[in-house]
């Protein structure tokens, strides 16, 4: 017997659910009509949808605590992670890793970005030509963004193969749950920027794990902190996962959107100054961190629910970047749409996205060079593998040929 569909008798929300994983929006769009404030019995946790709940909620880290981690499962261990923390240690712990990881920091990795983006693509079409089918996720959109993400971190040479390696395994998972190569992954990982931060300590060098070695952050109690090389480790872990995965799944659902939207994307290619425009509509129509988890610190009522506290309580992000009260004509995929500054695809509030600038500038290139190149370029989302993440949505792969050069 199918199961019931939002809205129908019996109808229970299920985050793993390969049809939702495919395709998300009708669900969201039922629960932010119908259910603003939507209670899944059976694994105890709510979800918000509407955009402006979302964004109050994102500010109101006091009621709405990161301390159970992103996911919908609570994580025991999420306090460790930037993510995961709330204030006061949040504060000085980003404090240290802005400094570090700056815009100047990002920015000064363009020329990078570009020459990496250009390499991979023209390797696709010296490897398969204009009509030779290849698995873009493979070849393009993940192999980019673990390079970026190993130069920003100062990985050097030696044990970039490894993490690249390892960081593959990690997010080639096939379910929400880590099977044990996963965990093994991620333990191996761990290690290697362990290592790598202990040498530091015993020879710096002008690299950013030697300057957070180094680095003091006074919090507003006059204590100072530093960190550990378990913390450090922690940290480049991740920032590994944070800005690979997330990057390697926005470009597919870029590319889907563009196929499925040809008078959008002729518009796109005919004048590529639109790039910040388009990168703004892609994170907003399809992004790929679809959930963000939170915990309740108190009783919260809200449309007329009250969510219990020490609630898990999901915001639905991507929900929220689908609201018609905020987007008029929300599932169309708008070139023309002024959305800067109502964009909360890389968060809101304390949490927003470290990384920002750095994947806002690997997407801008990432789209003007392939059609600056190949803009005769098709995908075939039919035949893309759907990952079911609860909190990441994108493909595992999708089939693409670069047709004729520009
Ligand atoms: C398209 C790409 C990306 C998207 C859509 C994205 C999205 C997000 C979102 C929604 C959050 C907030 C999570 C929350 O509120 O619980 C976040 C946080 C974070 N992101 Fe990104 N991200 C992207 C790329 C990156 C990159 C490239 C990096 C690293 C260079 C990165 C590092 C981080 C870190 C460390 C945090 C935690 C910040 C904190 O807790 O204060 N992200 N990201």
């Amino acid at each position: 017997m199918p199961k019931p569909a939002p809205g129908q008798p019996g109808y229970i929300f299920d985050p793993y659910a390969l049809d939702f994983a495919v395709d998300p929006y009708p669900t969201y769009a039922w629960m932010r009509e119908q259910a603003p404030v939507y209670h899944q019995p059976e694994m105890n946790f709510w979800m918000l949808t509407r955009y402006e709940d979302v964004c109050k909620a994102h500010q109101d880290a006091a009621t709405f605590s990161s301390s159970a981690g992103p996911k919908i499962e609570r994580m025991d261990y999420a306090s460790s992670l930037l993510i995961g923390k709330d204030a006061p240690d949040h504060v000085w712990a980003k404090g240290m890793m802005t400094r570090v990881f700056s815009r100047a920091r990002m920015a000064a990795l363009e020329g990078f970005i570009q020459e990496q983006a250009v390499a991979l693509l023209e390797g696709c079409y010296e490897r398969h030509g204009p009509d030779g089918e290849f698995d873009v996720v493979k070849e393009f959109t993940v192999p980019m963004p673990l390079t970026v993400i190993s130069e920003l971190l100062g990985i050097p040479e030696g044990p970039r193969e490894d993490i690249h390696h390892l960081s593959n395994e990690y997010i080639s998972r096939e379910s929400g749950s880590e099977s044990s190569a996963q965990s093994e992954a991620h333990a191996k990982l761990w290690k290697i920027y362990f290592d790598l931060t202990q040498q530091r300590r015993l020879e710096p060098k002008d690299d950013p794990i030697s300057l957070l070695i180094a680095i003091e952050e006074t919090d507003d109690q006059g204590v100072v902190h530093k960190m550990s090389d378990q913390e450090i480790a922690t940290r480049f872990l991740e920032m590994g996962f944070a800005g690979h995965e997330t990057v390697a799944k926005t470009i597919p659902n870029g590319l889907m959107a563009l196929m499925r939207f040809p008078e959008e994307r002729a518009k796109y290619a005919a004048d590529l100054s639109a790039t910040p425009r388009l990168v703004q509509e892609v994170l907003r129509y399809d992004p790929p961190s679809q959930l963000q988890g939170r915990l309740t610190m108190r009783e919260v009522t809200l449309h007329g629910v009250t969510i219990p506290a020490d609630a898990r309580v999901m915001l639905a992000t991507a929900a929220a970047t689908r609201d018609p009260r905020a987007f008029p004509d929300p599932d169309r995929f708008d070139l023309d749409r002024e959305n800067d500054k109502r964009t909360i695809a890389f968060g809101f509030g304390v949490h927003k996205c470290l990384g920002i600038h750095l994947a806002q500038m690997e997407l801008a290139i990432a789209f003007t060079e392939l059609f600056t190149r190949f803009p005769n370029w098709e995908v075939f989302p039919d035949r893309a593998t759907r990952v079911a993440l609860s909190n990441v949505r994108g493909v595992a792969s999708l089939p693409m040929r670069l047709g004729a050069r520009a």
